[in-house]
């Protein structure tokens, strides 16, 4: 129907189902931090989990290092989940009745790692984002930034080539935001993971972002890097969203 001209509208009147995405295609390079931007309901954490394939497209394809992943049978999905595609959540997603290790190493096991190496790759990892001494806490004896760093920790641990992260700093307070970003940007320059980051926070996306993809309405508007969409904003709807970001 889409290719026949009809807009999202009609196809939801008729249909009732919902276009999340149009017609987006984009290229990562390996090792990069790559945003999306845009506002709430323009399909970036569909974009994100078409990835991972917790969601897959109607029409078009995805490749991880040039393979499609649309063909996978369960046995190899499982593997590109632990192995290659990790997840970062919004809201943490943690075991609660798992300690931070455990939350760490319980990936590391299920995927075959010996409980005693995965303790002490949780261990590493635990320090690595500045949780010495909380290991054995639950999460609910964490504040919100020690849990997500548990989130980060647990899908780093698996040394995934890609990393996928869905909002994940935007249910913490400014400061401890910040500080976050800081940290990741200080991480990344030592793992160089390919990263897919989705954020509705302009500052957040100039900061982190080598290149930045804005959607809207399932639209892919425009694709640059931060230079480029500051000095040259495609539409409106852009210059909307770096308002803000001259003046800092
Ligand atoms: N499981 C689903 N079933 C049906 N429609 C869905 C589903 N998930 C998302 N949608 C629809 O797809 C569109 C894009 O949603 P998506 O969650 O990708 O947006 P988003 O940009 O991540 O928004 P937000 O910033 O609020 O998280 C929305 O119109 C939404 O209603
Ligand atoms: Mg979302």
């Amino acid at each position: 129907m889409l290719e026949q001209g009809l807009g999202k509208l009609e196809i939801r009147k008729e249909t009732g189902c919902t276009i999340a995405l149009d017609s987006v295609s984009l290229n990562l390079d390996e090792g990069e931090v790559f945003v999306v931007m845009g506002l709430s309901g323009s399909g970036k954490s569909t974009l994100l989990r078409l990835v991972n394939r917790l969601v897959d497209p109607t029409s078009g394809d995805v490749l991880v290092d040039g393979q499609s992943i649309l063909g996978l049978q369960r046995n190899d999905l499982l593997n590109l989940r632990r192995h290659q595609v990790s997840m970062v959540f919004q809201r943490f997603a943690l075991f609660p009745h798992k300690t931070a290790s455990q939350n760490i190493s319980y990936g590391l096991e299920v995927s075959g790692t010996n409980r005693q190496e995965a303790m002490e790759i949780a261990d590493q990892w635990i320090e690595t984002v500045g949780l010495q001494g909380f290991g054995d806490a639950y999460p609910h004896e964490l504040s919100g930034g020690m849990q997500q760093r548990v989130g980060l920790a647990r899908a780093l641990a698996a040394d995934p080539d890609i990393l996928l992260m869905d909002e994940p700093f935007s249910a913490l307070d400014p400061l401890i935001r910040r500080e976050m970003q800081d940290e990741l940007r200080i991480l990344q320059d030592r793992l160089k993971k390919t990263i897919l980051f989705v954020t509705h926070d302009p500052r957040e996306a100039f900061k982190l972002g080598r290149r930045i993809a804005i959607l809207q309405e399932g639209r892919l508007i425009q694709i640059g890097a931060p230079r480029e969409i500051l000095e040259s904003p495609a539409n409106d709807a852009v210059k909307a969203f770096i308002e803000d970001i001259p003046s800092l």
